[in-house]
C-alpha cells in the first residue's frame, strides 16, 4: 500500500503554499495553470516513491507537461496529480487535491485522493472497498435521473467548438430535468462524491489520466461504474469519462452528451488522434 503519510504531507506544503505568493504560469492554454507547488510537489511524490521502490514508473502531471511521454505499460506506474484543482488553488477556491493512482498490468490497484482543504482523505484498494478517512463509502441508490445532482466541469479548453460541445451536454443533462449540477473544479473529488453518494454522477471530456486514476478505483470500490461517454468501457487514456452511481444513470448521460475525441494522452508526439 502506497504510504498514507505521504499525501498529508503534500497537503501540508499545498496549505502552506496557500498562505503565500502563487506564481501562475500557463501549458496548453490560457486558463490551462500551473504553479510552482504543483512541481514542488510532484517531485517530492517521485523522489520518495523512488526512494523505496527505484524500479517503479511514473506518468505525473507536470512531469508529462515539461516533456515525458505519457505511456502506460504493465510495469508498477504510480500516476501523479500533485495538484488537481490547479485553478481553485489559485484562486483559493477551497476545493484542492492530491491525486496518486498506482497501476499494475494497467490495473488500478489503489488509489489515493488527499482532499487539502477539507482534510479528507480518500482511499481505495481494488476488492477492498473504498473509504474516506477510513469510514467505508458507498454511492447513492437513486436510480432516477430526474432526482439526481450530476457534477461536470468546463475543463481547461476554450476552443469554441469544445465550448459549444461542453454546453448542449449541460443543456440536455439539465432539461432532463435533474435536481442539481455540480462541480467542484477538480475532477478527483468530483469522482470523490460520487462515491460518497453526494452526487449520482460525474462526467466530463477532456480530463487527463492523471485527474482518474485514483478516483476511478474509488468510485467502482464504493460500488459505482465506469463508463466511456458513448456507452462501453472507459479508457482512462481516452480523456472521456462517465463515473456514476449505477448502470442506469450512466446510461442515461451518455444519451445525453455531445460527444467530442480530444488528443488521448498516450498519443504519439506527432499528436495524431
Ligand atoms: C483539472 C481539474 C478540472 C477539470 C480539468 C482538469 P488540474 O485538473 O480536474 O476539474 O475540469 O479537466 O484538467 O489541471 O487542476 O490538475
Amino acid at each position: 500500500m502506497a504510504d498514507l503519510w505521504q499525501s498529508a504531507m503534500d497537503h501540508a506544503v499545498v496549505r502552506e503554499a496557500l498562505q503565500v505568493d502563487r506564481k501562475v504560469m500557463t501549458k496548453s492554454s490560457s486558463v490551462d495553470l500551473v504553479t510552482q507547488t504543483d512541481q514542488k510537489v510532484e517531485k517530492l511524490i517521485i523522489q520518495s516513491v523512488q526512494e523505496k521502490f527505484p524500479s517503479h514508473r511514473f506518468i505525473g502531471e507536470e512531469s508529462v507537461a515539461a516533456g515525458e511521454r505519457c505511456v502506460l505499460t504493465n510495469e508498477p506506474t504510480w500516476i501523479i496529480d500533485p495538484i488537481d484543482g490547479t485553478t481553485n488553488f489559485v484562486h483559493a477556491f477551497p476545493f484542492v487535491a492530491v491525486s496518486i493512482g498506482f497501476c499494475v498490468n494497467k490495473q488500478v490497484e489503489f488509489g489515493v485522493v488527499y482532499s487539502c482543504l477539507e482534510d479528507k482523505m480518500f482511499t481505495a484498494r481494488r476488492g477492498k472497498g473504498s473509504f474516506c478517512n477510513g469510514e467505508p463509502l458507498q454511492v447513492s441508490d437513486q436510480k432516477d435521473i430526474k432526482q439526481a445532482i450530476i457534477a461536470t466541469e468546463f475543463g481547461s479548453s476554450r476552443d469554441p467548438e469544445v465550448v459549444d460541445h461542453i454546453f448542449s451536454s449541460l443543456r440536455n443533462i439539465v432539461s432532463i430535468p435533474v435536481h442539481g449540477v455540480r462541480g467542484a473544479g477538480t475532477a478527483a473529488i468530483n469522482m470523490c462524491l460520487v462515491a460518497s453518494g453526494c452526487v449520482e454522477a460525474y462526467y466530463e471530456i477532456g480530463i487527463h489520466v492523471w485527474d482518474v486514476a485514483a478516483g476511478s478505483l474509488i468510485v467502482s470500490e464504493a460500488g459505482g461504474v465506469l463508463m466511456d461517454v458513448e456507452g462501453g468501457q472507459m479508457d482512462m487514456m481516452s480523456r472521456r469519462i462517465v463515473a456514476a452511481n449505477s448502470k442506469i444513470i450512466a446510461e442515461r448521460i451518455v444519451k445525453e452528451i455531445s460527444v467530442f475525441s480530444p488528443l488521448r494522452d498516450d498519443a504519439p508526439p506527432d499528436g495524431h488522434h
